[in-house]
């Protein structure tokens, strides 16, 4: 890849300082040690107050249109949330229903949240992957949750989640790249106006096959 992966992070923590900032920098810092990447995080205790109250895209302040465009043309999303309720914060949903409903297909996404309890992890599994299932997104296959006793304060001071976040990178790469490379191999042919091969051979003549008999 020659252009550094722009990768843009979305935090829907509404406290500052922030252990969900902190989870999002740490990936960040190893994302960095990996790839050559260019990062923006978006940090809901910024932005939240300017799009609370507006309930059409069209109204919003052009700082949230701008940093809903960022998110729209990343080729990395790295999405966290503190757990509220159970659930990622009001304003983290709110902030992506007014992301376009088509312009994260094929998008890897690193999902990762924060949490009081241990016993609340499979938020990851349970609410941030479908969100992004229902983008058509590339949720990468290792989710990152950390919870209290993860952190020294905002520090974490916990070997074993540097290991997830670092398992997450791992496992997530090959997906990552190849998205990538994908996506701007077909947007450079389009520019040249050269046809898009798509690397898959021709299919078969089909034949009909019975499901059920
Ligand atoms: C309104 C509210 C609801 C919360 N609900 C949960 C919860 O259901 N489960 C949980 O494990 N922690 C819950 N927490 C704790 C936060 O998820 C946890 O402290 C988180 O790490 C805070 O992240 P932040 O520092 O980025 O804001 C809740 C905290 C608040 C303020």
């Amino acid at each position: 890849m020659t252009e550094p992966l722009r990768v843009v992070a979305v935090s829907g923590s509404l406290h500052n300082p922030s252990k969900t900032d902190v989870l999002i920098d740490e990936v960040l810092r190893q994302l960095n040690e990996v790839l050559d990447i260019s990062s923006h995080v978006i940090r809901i205790t910024d932005i939240g107050p300017k799009f609370a109250g507006v309930l059409n895209r069209k109204e919003l302040p052009r700082e949230v249109e701008d940093e809903l465009r960022l998110v729209e043309t990343a080729d990395l999303l790295v999405v966290a949330s503190p757990v509220y309720r159970a659930s990622f914060t009001g304003l983290f949903k709110h902030f992506f229903d007014f992301v376009d409903q088509y312009a994260l297909v094929d998008t890897p996404v690193l999902l990762g949240a924060t949490g009081g309890s241990e016993r609340h992890s499979l938020i990851v599994e349970h609410q941030l992957r479908p969100l992004f299932g229902f983008f058509q997104a590339l949720t990468l296959p290792v989710g990152v949750y950390a919870h209290e006793s993860d952190f020294d304060g905002y520090r974490i001071d916990s070997p074993l989640l540097k290991e997830r976040i670092k398992t997450s990178i791992r496992r997530g790469l090959p997906l990552i790249t190849s998205s990538v490379q994908e996506k701007r191999r077909i947007r450079e042919a389009l520019e040249t106006g050269e046809s898009v091969d798509s690397g898959v051979a021709p299919a078969e003549p089909q034949r009909t096959v019975r499901l059920f008999t």
